[in-house]
């Protein structure tokens, strides 16, 4: 097993730079600055970024643990004080939380591309995965004994569908997304896929193999983690039967905030949930019983919300009002592309090797490079104020989140990756 979910991505994109000499830096510099300045002063998006509690730091983990929004605090006090202070068990009505799943789950919906209706919030993308891939084969047509997954899968989707195989009795097979149209069968019950790959930031084609899914006659699962908040994920226009995805990420929703699923409407009345929980009840304090599943979205939820979190996730989403998702698209392409330019500018050659493509469509928001020593490296970009993340053995990510990081950001970024692989001192500029 333990082969199977290995990343493998081709290598593709930037081989940086040409060991850039002390003039020929500083002219870089002066140029790249002076761009990075004319692009934050023309982005529409450079507002939103006072809506956060950010300091001097270049934040670019924004794919593994989203920043606070800064009303957030204020409005989890008064949840704490009011709504459960003052208010206790008459919340769960007066205050909304018994219908808060679902009502976030709409504020949710638009950014991936669904109508009203159709998502669940609650629970860690992990269990929503387990939800989804086993109803993925209870809506199969019969017969069907297989289940594919994306063999370079974030590993909980892999552990977990395997597991779901274990229990339903079907075959796992593991298959890298571009493998998927031609292990597709008349054997294929349900397929589990990501839309961006956590390590590489390879953008996978949700439309196309969605398509490719449906010919076979199976049911497709996509998990949006690393795609929802950060470009359109159109789960209605490209006939996505599941869905899941976390919103800690580019959602902003907290650490561990609570997870969503996407059930399309054509299929809610035969959502058939492996764990059916009382509030996905029909008539959950009727206390009865026997199982009557709810209509709905509400047919994906298991027990009592997390309030708590739940309402911070609701809060965060504010941020997104007046923002539209192809804007915040334009924007991750543009800081991407100019991230790479910077790269190719600062950094020696041959150091640094990007896992992540160059062609748009096939890139998410964030931006891979494979390098060796990367756990030293990336220790010493944190130092200097430049946080990204590393996947072991030696990969930096870079995770670029439109709605706060700017294009100084980045070129700061690259510039002090630059004097880390070069073993300079920081630039004063920094
Ligand atoms: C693609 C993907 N799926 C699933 C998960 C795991 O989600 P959770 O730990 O919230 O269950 C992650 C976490 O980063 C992820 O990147």
């Amino acid at each position: 097993m333990s082969e199977t979910f290995t990343g493998h991505a081709p290598e593709s994109g930037v081989r940086a730079g040409h060991a850039p000499a002390a003039d020929a830096r500083a002219s870089a510099s002066e140029e790249l600055g002076a761009r990075a300045a004319g692009l934050d002063a023309a982005d529409r998006l450079a507002g939103r970024r006072e809506l956060f509690a950010l300091d001097a730091t270049v934040y670019l983990d924004g794919n593994s643990l989203g920043a606070l929004p800064a009303h957030v605090p204020g409005r989890l006090q008064e949840v704490l004080t009011r709504e459960w202070g003052e208010l206790r068990i008459r919340s769960w009505d007066e205050s909304g939380w018994w219908a808060a799943p679902e009502r976030i789950g709409d504020r949710i919906a638009p950014l991936v591309g669904a109508a009203a209706g159709q998502i669940v919030v609650g629970d860690s993308t992990s269990v929503n995965v387990f939800k989804a891939v086993v109803a993925a084969t209870r809506l199969a047509p019969e017969g069907r004994d297989e289940i594919l997954v994306d063999a370079t899968t974030f590993p909980t989707d892999g552990y977990i569908a395997a597991s779901a195989a274990r229990m339903t009795g079907h075959r796992l097979v593991p298959t890298a997304p571009a493998e998927v149209p031609d292990a597709l069968g008349p054997r294929t019950a349900a397929v589990l896929l990501n839309h961006v790959d956590y390590r590489t930031g390879r953008l996978h084609d949700l439309a196309g193999l969605t398509d490719a899914v449906h010919a076979a006659g199976a049911v497709a699962v996509w998990d949006l983690c690393h795609s929802a908040g950060a470009l359109p994920v159109g789960l209605d226009a490209h006939g996505v039967d599941l869905a899941v995805g976390c919103t800690y990420k580019y959602l902003n929703g907290g650490p561990g905030s609570p997870a969503y699923l996407y059930v399309a409407e054509r299929h809610q009345a035969d959502f058939d949930s492996p764990l059916p929980g009382w509030t996905s009840h029909a008539d959950p304090f009727g206390m009865t019983p026997g199982y009557v599943p709810a209509d709905g979205a509400v047919r994906g939820r298991v027990g009592t919300p997390d309030i708590l979190s739940m309402l911070a996730l609701e809060a965060s989403l504010d941020v997104w009002d007046g923002v539209s998702i192809e804007a915040v698209r334009a924007k991750s392409l543009a800081l991407t592309d100019f991230f790479l330019e910077c790269v190719a500018a600062y950094v020696p050659e041959g150091r640094v090797t990007s896992l992540t493509p160059v062609a748009h469509a096939e890139r998410g928001s964030q931006v891979a490079l494979r390098c060796e020593g990367a756990e030293a490296v990336m220790g010493a970009l944190i130092e200097r104020g430049v946080v990204g993340d590393l996947r072991r053995p030696d990969v930096l990510r870079f995770g670029f989140t439109p709605l706060y990081v700017g294009f100084a950001d980045v070129e700061r970024a690259a510039r002090v990756l630059g004097e880390v692989l070069d073993g300079r001192q920081p630039d004063d500029r920094a």
